[in-house]
């Protein structure tokens, strides 16, 4: 083959690559920033900015919402899992359980995912 296509076909083939690396990394890059802003917007309100949770202010040894930032991130998926499932059911025991399954009306597995993923990094 003529050492100039050889060549020609060796630039593509690195520029091809640095552009899906490139692109790989962003995605990673908006993917962390969105956990953060998932977090902040659907679940702050009630775990707090570090997932430390929230007492009663009447009773302040008992936790209104619980912490979640001791979880792993598997009991966070299991957990987060349980929740999404209870709501797609309609099914709850009681009014705690239906507060915090309807939390999870927005969210989707990959969704799921990235907030597992962030919220271990909380107590950090
Ligand atoms: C409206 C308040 C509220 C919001 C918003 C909320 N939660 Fe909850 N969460 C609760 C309550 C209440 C419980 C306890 C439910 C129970 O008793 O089963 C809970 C429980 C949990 C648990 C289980 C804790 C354990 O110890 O097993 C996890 C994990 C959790 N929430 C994560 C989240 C995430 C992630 C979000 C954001 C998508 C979120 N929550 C949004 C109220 C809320």
């Amino acid at each position: 083959m003529n050492i100039l296509i050889k060549k020609i076909i060796h630039a593509g083939v690195l520029f091809i690559s640095i552009t899906l690396f490139s692109a790989g990394m962003s995605t990673n890059l908006i993917a962390a920033e969105d956990s953060a802003k998932l977090y902040k917007k659907q679940c702050k309100k009630c775990h707090g900015k570090k997932g430390e949770g929230k007492k009663f202010k009447k009773e302040p040894e008992k936790f209104k919402y619980a912490p979640i930032n001791e979880l792993s991130q598997d009991e966070l998926l299991e957990s987060l899992n349980k929740y999404f499932k209870m709501w797609s059911a309609k099914n709850w025991e009681n009014k705690k359980e239906k507060k915090m399954a309807k939390a999870t009306k927005k969210l989707d597995d990959a969704k799921i995912q990235t907030l597992a993923e962030f919220i271990v990094t909380l107590n950090k």
